[in-house]
Formats: structure tokens, C-alpha cells, sequence
């Protein structure tokens, strides 16, 4: 299968899960609508569904089939796109625009998107608790635990704080890279590792997919730097030139267009190099490193 149609195809995939997994009415009325239309608002129907096709691909490596590692990549969609929604608020970086459509606090008011927000963070532990996403609760016990670090002070949630912090204060290149494995590092790290749990991966093979996933997520940070400077808000769904804008701490900032296209060449080429040991079984994952340095949508 090539890599835009298996993309596609795990993005139906994870679409169809998470409609189903947030299909129940919640009792409450209409109030309590509001807030289940908000969290399928900010869920459904769009985005590149690219964490979930590292964790499916990384299950795979290890003889895990599809069907077994969906619930897991659904839990960390959520995670994401609870982050998306928290992240385009007045108070962070306050943006109108998301997945082409205007952003969930636009589209139900601030409330209303903090609260989806904080709902779907907890909804996917309850997907991670829960029988679909491994029939051992030692494994499912060990992804709630790896979820938890990778989102909150120690992963994502601390990325998040320093990338605010950074409008207002200089950061080194080294302070940036810090910010961006945890902002977006974090959950791409999940991804792999969730990835390897579920194929119970010994430890090398899941140190190896580690440096991997590290590569892999400065890449795609820096690549979603760079398309914010040239990119098109057309392609892409949301607003462009933003960054040089707010003052954030970015490389493309620090080291010019050129120098962050350079760094973005290594960084693929060093995840290649680490998918190494895994021979041929690897080249979905070798390809969506090179898929995150080429996009432009
Ligand atoms: C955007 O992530 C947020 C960043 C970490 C840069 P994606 O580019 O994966 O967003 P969607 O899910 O495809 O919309
Ligand atoms: C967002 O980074 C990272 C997270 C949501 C954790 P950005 O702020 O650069 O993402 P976009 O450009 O708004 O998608
Ligand atoms: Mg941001
Ligand atoms: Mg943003
Ligand atoms: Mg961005």
C-alpha cells in the first residue's frame, strides 16, 4: 500500500471510532449537548490523523494488527485535539481558524471550549481503561501511565507553558528544542512507545523507535514552523505568518528560512538511521518522515 493511500486509510479508520466512541447522548438535555457537539466539533472531520497512524504503524512493527492498536490511537487523537482546541484560545495563541473551520471557541465560546477541552483529555483515559485497548490491564495500566507523562507537566502541558513563556523572554536554540520535545515531541514519542507496548517490544527495539519518534517530532514541529512563514492558509486550514508575529521562539526565527530546511533534511535523515534495525518493516515510518518534511496541507 502506498503511504497517501494507507494515510487515508487509517484516518477513515480512527474517524469511524471516534464517531462511534462519542456517539452516546449524554443525559442532561440540551446544555449538556452543547458540550458532547463542542468535543465532536473539535474531533471529527478533519486534521491528518498523523499520531495515530505513528502509533498503528509502530503496533505494527511488531506484528500488532489494526484492529488492536485503534483505540489506543483514538485515546491520543483526543489528547491531541483537546491540545488544539486550548491551544487556538484568546489566552495562548488565539486563533479563529482550525482544520479550515473556525476554531471551537469561535463556534461555542470559551466556556464551552475549555470545557471540551478538559473532556476529552479525561475521555481518553476512559478509552485507554477500557477493553478495546488491550485485554491485559497491566498494558492498558502501563498507556494510561505513558498518556499521562507525555500530555501533562513533564510532557505536552509543560511545552505549552514554555512556548508562552517564550514571547516573552529570549530562548536559546537549545531552550527551543526543549520547548518543542515537549509541546509536540511528546505525543509523537507517545505514539511510538504506545506502539511498541502493545507488540510487548523488548527494550531495544522500543529505545531504538524512541530516537525515532524524537527525530520525528522535531521535524514535524519544525516543518509546521516553516509552513507557517511560507505556507498557505488555504492548504492548510489555519492561519499562517502567526508565529513571527506573536514573538514566538521557533529556529526558522533563529536560524532563517534556510537554515531551519537544513536542519529539517538532517532531522529525516536521523530518523531514518534509527529505524535501521528494523529492516523493510519500517518503511511506512521512514516514509512519514519524509511525508512531514514535503507536506504543504
Ligand atoms: C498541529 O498538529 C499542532 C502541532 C503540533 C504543530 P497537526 O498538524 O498534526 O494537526 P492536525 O491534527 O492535522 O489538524
Ligand atoms: C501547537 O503548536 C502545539 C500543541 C497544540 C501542543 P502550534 O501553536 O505551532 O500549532 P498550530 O500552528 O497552532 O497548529
Ligand atoms: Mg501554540
Ligand atoms: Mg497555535
Ligand atoms: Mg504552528
Amino acid at each position: 500500500m502506498s503511504f497517501a493511500s494507507e494515510l487515508e486509510h487509517i484516518a477513515a479508520l480512527v474517524e469511524a471510532r471516534l464517531d462511534q466512541l462519542l456517539k452516546p447522548e449524554p443525559a442532561g438535555g440540551t446544555r449538556a449537548n452543547e458540550l458532547a457537539q463542542a468535543m465532536r466539533y473539535a474531533v471529527l472531520g478533519g486534521g491528518k490523523r498523523l499520531r495515530p497512524f505513528l502509533l498503528i504503524n509502530s503496533a505494527r512493527l511488531f506484528g500488532v494488527p489494526e484492529a488492536a492498536s485503534l483505540d489506543a490511537a483514538a485515546a491520543l487523537e483526543c489528547v491531541h485535539c483537546y491540545s488544539l482546541v486550548h491551544d487556538d484560545l484568546p489566552a495562548m495563541d488565539d486563533d479563529s481558524l482550525r482544520r479550515g473551520l473556525p476554531t471551537a471557541h469561535i463556534a461555542f465560546g470559551e466556556a464551552t471550549a475549555i470545557l471540551a477541552g478538559d473532556a476529552l483529555l479525561t475521555f481518553a483515559f476512559e478509552i485507554l481503561s477500557g477493553d478495546g485497548a488491550h485485554p491485559d490491564p497491566a498494558v492498558r495500566v502501563t498507556l494510561i501511565g505513558l498518556l499521562a507523562k507525555a500530555s501533562g507537566w513533564r510532557g505536552m502541558a509543560l511545552g505549552q507553558a514554555l512556548d508562552l513563556a517564550a514571547e516573552r523572554q529570549p530562548f536559546t536554540a537549545a531552550d527551543i528544542a526543549f520547548m518543542q520535545a515537549m509541546k509536540t515531541g511528546a505525543l509523537f514519542q507517545f505514539a511510538c512507545d504506545a506502539g511498541a507496548v502493545l507488540g510487548r517490544a523488548d527494550g531495544e527495539a522500543r529505545a531504538q523507535l524512541a530516537a525515532y519518534a524524537t527525530a520525528l517530532g522535531q521535524a514535524f514541529q519544525l516543518a509546521d514552523d516553516l509552513l507557517d512563514e511560507e505556507g498557505s492558509a488555504e492548504a492548510l486550514g489555519k492561519a499562517v505568518a502567526k508565529d513571527a508575529h506573536r514573538g514566538k521562539a521557533t529556529l526558522v526565527a533563529l536560524l532563517g528560512v534556510g537554515g531551519a530546511k537544513a536542519r529539517l533534511a538532517a532531522l529525516v535523515d536521523e530518523a531514518d538511521k534509527a529505524l535501521a534495525p528494523f529492516g523493510e518493516n519500517a518503511e511506512m515510518l521512514k516514509e512519514t518522515a519524509r511525508f512531514i518534511a514535503q507536506r504543504r496541507a
